[in-house]
């Protein structure tokens, strides 16, 4: 029997588990201290049963400039009282939060920063002087400025913020009363959010993060959004990277997209490659390497489309083959005969198996060629993020003496290798983005 049905058939009244309405905001800002102190008001959320409402409010104070970060919602964290905590005292950089956890409907009414600012006079002056900057891009262009007079050294580090999925990076330098790279404090965590501290600019690099499927049949002519849902904190070593894989065999089409760390195959580098045709099965590839935060930010497949050679329609020739795209799947069934194109001479027939950057899938593909014995990628090993393995058969003149193609059932062996990443590869191909290796939050 459950206690509470106990407590209950005793006639003790248990208090009920209600779902709270709470208030519910998010705003991450580098804002100007002249701006302070700040009001807000924001929306209201209903919660799951048994969550709490929830308050967070961080401020890091850096001369003319305040980063403000306000957190609003429900939580399932433990109920907790106002604390407000110093973690690192001005003046100069500053550092403090405020943060409460509390179980009655909009309980969480914080709507200003003034607990955590009041106006103050500006701190006699010493006479270091650092660059200052808060900045989410670049601190290039820092203005130097004299610091307060308890203020002996210049900062110069980032912070990395996460909360829930998402994550905001920050270049931070200012004036601080001591050496080395300890901005936080020790500071770990602000209630939902996790901070990251370091002070060596190559471990800090961000990249957007994502991957992209489309199968269609004018992915060659009309560009496609090519966006991340996420970003990512690389490993000391790793580059950004982004990578566009189109391939079409007329009828169809498909686009395979990566975006990401990794490893650093060359520093910067872009490069778009046309592996085969046309006329005939069309395997082009857009491959960027960069070394700045979030620069492998290509918008739209045009980054490769439009480097694409854009013959005549061509005119049919005599040759036909059956043509298919298949991603997840074999073609044996799936084939329709076409006419080939002009200058093509001969059927393909194999498949094309990536791995990297987030998928690992096999593509099987038919479709008309230019020359026998044929592969569409000519022994190339690695397209930008991606791991390629080809596997065709000898391309056949139809009618011609070489042996007509009938697989045998048996998948070759490099197929059912990758066949263990298709729980993964099916998973993205519903859009489930939960089954992509998540944001490595830390926690
Ligand atoms: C901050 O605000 C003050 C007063 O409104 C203004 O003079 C100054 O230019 C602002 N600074 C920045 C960086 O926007
Ligand atoms: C660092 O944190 C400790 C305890 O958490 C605190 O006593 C100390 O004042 C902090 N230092 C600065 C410079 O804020
Ligand atoms: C295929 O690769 C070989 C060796 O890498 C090269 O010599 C040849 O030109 C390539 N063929 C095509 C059609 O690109
Ligand atoms: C975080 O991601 C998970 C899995 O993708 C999702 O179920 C959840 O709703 C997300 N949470 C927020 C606050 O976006």
């Amino acid at each position: 029997m459950s206690p509470f049905l106990l407590l209950a058939l005793l006639g003790i009244t248990v208090p009920r588990v209600q779902a709270l309405t709470c208030y519910w905001g998010t705003l991450v800002s580098v804002m100007n201290a002249s701006e302070l102190p700040l009001q807000w008001t924001t929306s209201q959320k209903h919660c799951e049963e048994g969550w709490s409402c929830q308050d967070v409010l961080m401020l890091m104070e850096n001369g003319p400039q305040v980063y403000v970060v306000l957190i609003k919602g429900c939580t399932q964290a433990a109920d907790h009282e106002d604390l407000i905590t110093q973690h690192r005292a001005g003046p100069g950089l500053s550092i403090a939060s405020y943060t409460r956890v509390c179980r009655e409907d909009l309980c969480n009414h914080l709507s200003t920063s003034l607990p955590l600012w009041a106006p103050h006079p500006p701190p006699a002056l010493g006479s270091v002087r650092c660059p200052v900057c808060l900045s989410a891009q670049s601190c290039r262009s820092a203005a130097e400025l004299t610091c307060p007079a308890e203020s002996t050294h210049c900062y110069s580090g980032h912070l990395l913020l996460s909360a829930e999925n998402r994550s905001t990076h920050l270049r931070v330098q200012g004036c601080i009363s001591q050496t080395g790279c300890n901005l936080l404090n020790g500071t770990r965590e602000i209630g939902p959010i996790s901070l990251q501290e370091t002070c060596d600019s190559e471990a800090m690099l961000t990249c957007h993060r994502g991957v992209m499927l489309r199968t269609s049949q004018d992915l060659t002519q009309k560009p496609v959004t090519w966006s991340a849902n996420s970003e990512q904190l690389c490993n000391r070593g790793e580059v950004c990277q982004e990578t566009l894989l189109l391939i079409d065999v007329g009828l169809r089409s498909l686009l395979v997209g990566s975006k990401g760390c990794s490893k650093a195959r060359t520093q910067d580098s872009q490069a778009i490659s046309i592996h085969s045709g046309p006329p005939g099965v069309l395997v082009a590839s857009f491959a960027r390497f960069c070394t700045s935060d979030k620069c492998n930010s290509a918008a739209s497949s045009s980054v490769l489309l439009n480097s694409l050679p854009r013959p005549a329609a061509p005119a049919p020739g005599d040759l036909q083959c059956p043509t298919c795209l298949s991603v997840f799947g074999s073609c044996t069934q799936n084939s329709d005969t076409v006419m080939c194109p002009k200058g093509t001479s001969h059927c393909y027939q194999g498949y094309i198996a990536l791995r990297g950057g987030g998928l690992s899938s096999p593509v099987d593909i038919q479709g008309c060629v230019a020359q026998p014995s044929s592969s569409l990628l000519n022994g190339t090993q690695n397209i930008g993020v991606f791991s390629v393995i080809e596997d065709h058969d000898e391309a056949i003149v139809p009618g011609g003496a070489a042996p007509t193609l009938v697989p045998d059932g048996a998948a070759p062996a490099p197929y059912l290798a990758w066949v263990a990443g298709l729980g993964l590869s099916l998973a993205l191909w519903c859009g489930a983005p939960s089954l992509l290796t998540p944001f490595p939050h830390d926690s």
